[in-house]
């Protein structure tokens, strides 16, 4: 059985031999660039981890494990332009160091490659591959259009969220573990049930993304703080405390909401202050390690040795405790 760092080892030498070095240079060097700068690899690991459960061959599951890899950062290119986010892996976004229009297509492109690194997969289990990560794809669309949505909206509730990061961020967590197993020939019952885990975990990944925007270390998080307060997004914090705060804290709120002109530092600054008061940290910690729990309970169903799971055990764990 493999280690998750082994694992991690693995998928960064293969993506590291990935060639972007082909015409015209400026499709394909952002794409190396992005890649080049790290991130997590929380997926692809997902996805290996996921077809060792059920068999010790993994490299069943490498080209898909990097076909998703490359659909999460073209997903990051096109995010980064709708966020206005400047910062990414703790260097400069595509569309600042380049241009939007960049962005957009070679995001396009990554997006076709995602394709091409997928259908490298045994052919037995192609079509249940391509259909899964399919449905994956459309439910991140679908997320993210909730998500820019919602900035425009102050009624948003907390299942609305819950269901719009299930969708933009959870389902591909929970994608990329169901199409490990399924190179790995699980039944579909645990297919489902390690969905399920991905669900759990991808939910509390996002509502940890959400706490580290505002209280995390820029320099470790590598994306500038206070990015969601600066775009209105509906994030747990946010809801909690609009749903939580008196009448003078939900004036001062609507306030720096519905500003169009402010100074973003400040704004940032207000608006955690708020937050502080309310203390809607501990309730969006709470949430997310309720759906830590509910991640675990659908592993433990799992019908695979118990030891073989502890990988997926300890990464879903980390995760609680991440800082980047
Ligand atoms: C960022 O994903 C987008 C979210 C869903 C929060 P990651 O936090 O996995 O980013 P990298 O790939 O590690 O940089
Ligand atoms: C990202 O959510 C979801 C996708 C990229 C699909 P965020 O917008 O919160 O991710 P970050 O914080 O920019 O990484
Ligand atoms: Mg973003
Ligand atoms: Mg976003
Ligand atoms: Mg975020």
């Amino acid at each position: 059985m493999k280690k998750i760092e082994e694992i991690q080892q693995l998928v960064k030498s293969h993506l590291a031999s990935l060639d972007w070095r082909i015409e015209p240079c400026g499709l394909y060097e952002p794409i190396e660039y992005v890649l080049s700068l790290g991130g997590k690899r929380i997926r692809p690991v997902l996805a290996l981890l996921s077809c060792q459960l059920f068999d010790e061959n993994i490299e069943k599951a490498i080209y898909p494990a990097l076909g998703i890899e490359v659909f999460h950062n073209f997903t990051l290119l096109h995010d980064d332009v709708m966020d206005k986010a400047d910062m990414r892996r703790g260097n400069p976004t595509v569309h600042k160091k380049w241009n939007e229009n960049t962005a957009i297509l070679s995001g396009d492109a990554m997006s076709f490659k995602a394709y091409e690194l997928l259908a490298k997969c045994d052919p037995s289990v192609f079509k249940s591959i391509f259909d899964a990560f399919t449905e994956t794809s459309l439910d991140v669309f679908e997320g993210q259009q909730y998500d820019m949505e919602f900035e425009t909206r102050n009624d948003v509730t907390i299942p609305e969220y819950i269901e719009m990061i299930r969708l933009k961020t959870a389902v591909l967590l929970a994608g990329s573990l169901k199409i490990g197993a399924l190179c790995g020939g699980a039944s579909e019952r645990d297919a489902d049930l390690i969905y399920k885990y991905g669900i759990g975990i991808g939910l509390a990944f996002q509502i940890k993304d959400d706490l580290l925007d505002v209280y995390g270390d820029e320099k470790k998080f590598g994306k500038a703080i206070g990015g969601d307060i600066n775009c209105n997004k509906k994030t747990f914090l946010l809801i909690t405390a609009l749903e939580k705060s008196d009448a003078a804290s939900k004036a001062s709120l609507m306030d720096w909401i519905s500003r169009e002109k402010f100074d973003r530092t400040e704004k940032v600054k207000a608006v955690t202050a708020i937050y502080d008061k309310l203390d809607v940290r501990t309730n969006a910690e709470s949430a997310m390690r309720a759906y830590y729990e509910d991640a675990l309970n659908a592993l433990r169903q799992i019908s695979v040795a118990e030891e073989l799971k502890q990988p997926l055990y300890d990464l879903a764990n980390n995760l609680l405790y991440r800082e980047d």
